[in-house]
């Protein structure tokens, strides 16, 4: 199921997925030096072990890959858990860029 969802995500949006048994990350380039950190999730039986920053770590890799400078975090203030989302954005070395409607987006340098 989860390689379906992979699947359409590439083929509908460009968009790439990385996930394991306990989370996923979304991500997809932008520009040639910008891969956009869509989304994280880890399942709530495993929060607060690192877990979201390893997936956020292989995000990067595949953005040095790509020759990519920076990766743009997003958080959407009207979600659930903003303050959470915040925080571990800001945690992994995210700094406050913009913002665009609800949408505040974070820039870290790699
Ligand atoms: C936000 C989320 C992805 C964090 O996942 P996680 O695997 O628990 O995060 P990590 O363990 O890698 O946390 C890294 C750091 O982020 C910060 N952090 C993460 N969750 C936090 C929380 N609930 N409260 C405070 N700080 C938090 C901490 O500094 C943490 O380091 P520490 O545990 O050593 O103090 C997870 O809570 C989640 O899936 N939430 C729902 C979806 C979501 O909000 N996604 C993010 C959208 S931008």
């Amino acid at each position: 199921m989860i390689s379906l969802f992979k699947d359409y995500l590439e083929e509908r949006q460009d968009v790439s997925l990385i996930s394991t048994d306990v989370g996923f990350a979304t991500y997809k380039l932008v520009d040639n030096e910008t891969v956009w950190l869509i989304d994280i999730f880890v399942d709530k039986d495993h929060r607060r072990k690192g877990i979201a920053t390893q997936l956020s770590e292989l995000v990067q890799i595949e953005a040095e890959k790509l020759g990519c400078t920076k990766m743009l975090g997003s958080v959407d203030i009207t979600a659930n858990g903003v303050t959470e989302s915040m925080k571990a954005v800001l945690s992994n070395g995210f700094n406050f860029s913009y913002a665009n409607g609800n949408i505040l987006y974070f820039v870290k340098e790699i």
